[in-house]
């Protein structure tokens, strides 16, 4: 099995809220992440998919290849935009990393033409990443 990874930065705001929560229970949870009109991050997002290599080609899958999937069902739809508001695959979410990372492995998963996806990786922050492998 070889594994083969892609990587992007997209920059995106968001709020972490749960309207179910008062203010007070909000601003515990959330703390600064909570804030009213929202922050940014600048993501870093790093998509692994596995596979045997293919012998006519060398690769597991082509790199441009997967570059131009999540371009096209990823980056073009959270790059500089509202997470809360924009992205349909998050609507009703609330947009941490984690949810972030399962969103994207949702919009992914079926794409792959060769190879499997095996991981989605979400950095947040330069210290702060969350790996998503799919259900177990
Ligand atoms: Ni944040």
């Amino acid at each position: 099995m070889v594994f083969v990874t892609r990587r992007e930065v997209f920059s995106a705001s968001h709020r972490l809220f749960n309207e179910k929560f008062s203010d007070e229970e909000n601003e515990r949870i959330f703390g600064k992440c909570n804030n009213l009109n929202g922050h940014g991050h600048n993501y870093v997002l790093e998509v692994v998919v596995a596979g045997e290599i293919n012998q006519s080609t060398g690769y597991v899958l082509d790199l441009k290849i997967l570059k131009e999937i999540i371009h096209d069902h990823v980056i073009n739809k959270v790059d500089h935009k509202n997470l809360n508001l924009d992205v349909d695959f998050l609507h009703g979410k609330i947009p941490t990393a984690e949810n972030i990372a399962v969103g994207i492995w949702d919009q992914l998963e079926d794409k792959i033409p060769d190879g499997k996806l095996y991981s989605v990786k979400i950095y947040e922050t330069e210290n702060n990443y969350v790996e998503y492998r799919g259900k177990v």
